[in-house]
C-alpha cells in the first residue's frame, strides 16, 4: 500500500471550484517549478491561547500580524490569500495524487486533522515570522466550553484585520453557538434558552468526540487510498459534526433567493458569462462552504480548537490513530515562512510536541457522560410503527427508518452511498431504536440516548466537475456505547435506525446501503 503526494508536474485548475466562484485564479496554487525543500524542526516551545481570555496586547499583536500577512505582494505565497487559496485548491480538486487521476482532497477522510495542522503550523510560523517574535502562537476558539461559545470579541471589531464581513449576521456578540445548527430550518422550531443550548452542545460534544468515535474510523474518517477505485469518502464523526457545524453557523446564510441559484451547470466558475451577476454571499460565505472558508481569519481558531480536541480525544482511554504507512508516509506540500516550499510527512504531525507547540489548558465538561433522564423503550416488540420500515437503496425528505441486522462483535454503523443536494447544507440525525412517537422537535432536540450522530455536509455547489470528486459520502458510527445505554439485549438480531432530515429539502437524500460493519 503505497502512500502518496500532490503531484506538482500537475497542478491544474480546481475541477471543483462552484460555478458561481468568480474568482477562479483564486484557487489555483503556486506552479514556481520548485522542488519541495525536506522540513526540519525549528521552532521554539509555544503555546496557543484561548480566544476568549487573550489581553488587548495579544490581540493588537495578533491584528498587526494578520494585517501584515493581508499586505503581502498578491504572489507571495505568504500571502493571507494565497494560504487561504492553497487550503481551496487541496479541497476543490486542483491536485491529484500522483500516477493517479484522483482529486487530492483533505477532507472527509484520514487527511483531514494532519493536513489541517500541518496548515495552521505554516501560517502561525509566517505570522511569527512577520511580527519577529518567534514564540507567537495561534489562538483557539474555544467552542466547546461554555465561557468560550460565543464568537470571540476580537473577530467582532471591524476595525481589525480579523474581521470579515461575510459571515451570518444573526450570529453576533452575544449568541452561543449552536451544534445543532441548520442553515435552514426543517421546522420553525423554537429556539433553545441560552442553558439549553449549552447543554445540548455538551452533549453533542460527548457523543461526536466520546462515544460515537471510540474507533479510529469513526473518530478519523475512511482511508483515502490512491489504488482503490471506489469513492471512500467518509468524514470522521469530529469533522462531520463539530467541525462542520461550527463552519455552517459562521458562514453567511444560504440565500434561496440568490440570483443565481438556478443557473446551474454554466461551468467550473470562469468568471466570464453567466456566473458574473451571482452575489459570493448566497451559499455560506466564507466559512460555511469549504473553498472560501480560510479567507474568514477564524477559520484558523476555529481550526485550532479542532486541532486541540484530537490531543483531548487521545486522552481518551483506548483511542488510537491509524498507524498505516500508506498514511503516515503520505506527504503533503506547504511554503515556510521563508517562502520554500517545503515537503512535510502526514505522520509527522501526530504529536504536537514535534510542532513544538502546546494547548492552554481548559475544561472540558462535555467529556463526561451526561445523564440520560428518559426511559429506553423496547421498540421492536411493542412499538407502534407510524413510520414504515424501509429497506435500503433508497431515498427519503421525511423521516425513514430501516431495519439493520446486528454482526458480533459490533462497534460500527456504516451508512453507504449518501447523495445530497449540493446547493444548500444538508444535514440529517441518526437514531437507534427510537420510538415513533418520540419524533418531536422537543425529545430529539435533548439528544437523547437513542441519538447517533449527526451528518452534515457543506453546500458543495451544482457542477457536474464536482462529482469527479467524490458526489457521494458515507458515514461510520460506533454505536456500542448507544446499544449498551438501550439495554439491547444479545438475543435481539437487529436493531432499527431512523434518519431524520434536518433541512427543507427540494432533492430527496439518498442512501445505497446501511448496515453493520
Ligand atoms: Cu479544511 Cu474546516 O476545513
Amino acid at each position: 500500500m503505497a502512500p502518496t503526494r500532490p503531484d506538482l508536474n500537475r497542478v491544474g485548475k480546481p475541477t471543483g471550484l462552484p460555478w458561481y466562484a468568480k474568482d477562479v485564479e483564486f484557487c489555483r496554487p503556486l506552479n514556481n517549478n520548485e522542488i519541495p525543500i525536506p522540513f526540519r524542526m525549528p521552532s521554539p516551545m509555544r503555546t496557543r491561547v484561548s480566544a476568549h481570555r487573550v489581553d488587548n496586547e495579544y490581540i493588537d499583536k495578533y491584528h498587526l500580524a494578520v494585517q501584515l500577512m493581508k499586505s503581502l505582494p498578491d504572489d507571495d505565497p505568504r500571502n493571507f490569500f494565497q494560504q487561504a487559496s492553497i487550503h481551496c485548491a487541496y479541497c476543490n480538486g486542483a491536485y491529484l495524487m500522483e500516477n493517479t487521476d484522483k482529486q487530492f482532497n483533505v477532507h472527509s477522510g484520514w487527511f483531514f486533522l494532519p493536513w489541517h495542522r500541518w496548515f495552521l503550523y505554516f501560517h502561525e510560523r509566517i505570522l511569527a515570522d512577520l511580527l519577529k517574535d518567534d514564540t507567537f502562537a495561534l489562538p483557539f476558539w474555544n467552542w466547546d466550553y461554555e465561557q468560550g461559545m460565543t464568537i470571540p470579541p476580537m473577530y467582532l471589531d471591524d476595525t481589525l484585520s480579523l474581521f470579515d464581513e461575510k459571515r451570518n449576521p444573526n450570529h453576533h456578540k452575544s449568541t452561543i453557538v449552536d451544534l445543532g445548527f441548520n442553515a435552514t430550518r426543517r421546522k420553525a422550531a423554537p429556539p433553545l434558552s441560552s442553558q439549553a443550548q449549552v447543554g445540548y452542545n455538551y452533549r453533542l460534544m460527548y457523543k461526536h468526540v466520546v462515544s460515537l468515535a471510540r474507533t479510529t474510523r469513526a473518530f478519523h474518517g475512511a482511508q483515502i487510498r490512491k489504488q482503490s477505485s471506489s469513492c471512500t469518502c467518509a468524514a470522521g464523526m469530529l469533522e462531520i459534526g463539530p467541525h462542520n457545524l461550527v463552519h455552517d453557523w459562521i458562514g453567511s446564510p444560504v440565500n434561496k433567493s440568490c440570483p443565481c441559484r438556478s443557473r446551474t451547470n454554466t461551468g467550473t466558475g470562469t468568471g466570464s458569462g453567466n456566473g458574473d451577476s451571482c452575489e459570493q454571499t448566497c451559499h455560506g460565505e466564507n466559512m460555511g462552504i469549504l473553498y472560501s472558508a480560510a479567507r474568514d481569519p477564524i477559520f484558523y481558531a476555529h481550526h485550532a480548537n479542532i486541532d486541540r480536541l484530537w490531543t483531548v480525544w487521545k486522552t481518551l482511554h483506548g483511542r488510537e490513530d491509524y498507524r498505516d504507512p500508506s498514511l503516515l508516509d503520505t506527504r503533503f506540500f506547504f511554503y515556510d515562512e521563508n517562502k520554500l516550499l517545503v515537503s512535510v510527512r502526514a505522520g509527522d504531525a501526530f504529536d504536537p510536541d514535534n510542532l513544538r507547540y502546546n494547548y492552554q489548558r481548559c475544561p472540558t465538561p462535555w467529556i463526561h457522560k451526561p445523564k440520560y433522564i428518559d426511559k429506553p423503550t423496547d421498540i421492536l416488540l411493542h412499538g407502534n410503527p407510524s413510520i414504515p420500515l424501509r429497506k435500503p437503496p433508497l431515498d427519503f425528505t421525511e423521516p425513514v427508518k430501516i431495519l439493520v441486522d446486528r454482526r458480533f462483535p459490533e462497534e460500527q454503523l456504516l451508512i453507504e452511498g449518501i447523495r445530497v443536494q449540493r446547493n444548500i447544507a444538508v444535514k440529517f440525525d441518526i437514531f437507534i431504536n427510537l420510538d415513533d412517537a418520540l419524533l418531536a422537535v422537543s425529545y430529539v432536540d435533548t439528544l437523547p440516548r437513542e441519538f447517533a450522530g449527526t451528518f452534515h455536509e457543506a453546500p458543495q455547489g451544482t457542477t457536474a466537475d464536482v462529482e469527479r470528486g467524490c458526489g457521494q459520502s458515507s458515514l461510520c458510527v460506533g454505536i456500542s456505547e448507544v446499544l449498551s445505554d438501550l439495554n439491547v439485549e444479545e438475543e435481539e438480531t437487529s436493531i432499527v435506525v431512523t434518519l431524520v432530515p434536518k433541512v427543507e429539502l427540494e432533492e430527496p437524500i439518498k442512501i445505497s446501503d446501511i448496515r453493520m460493519v
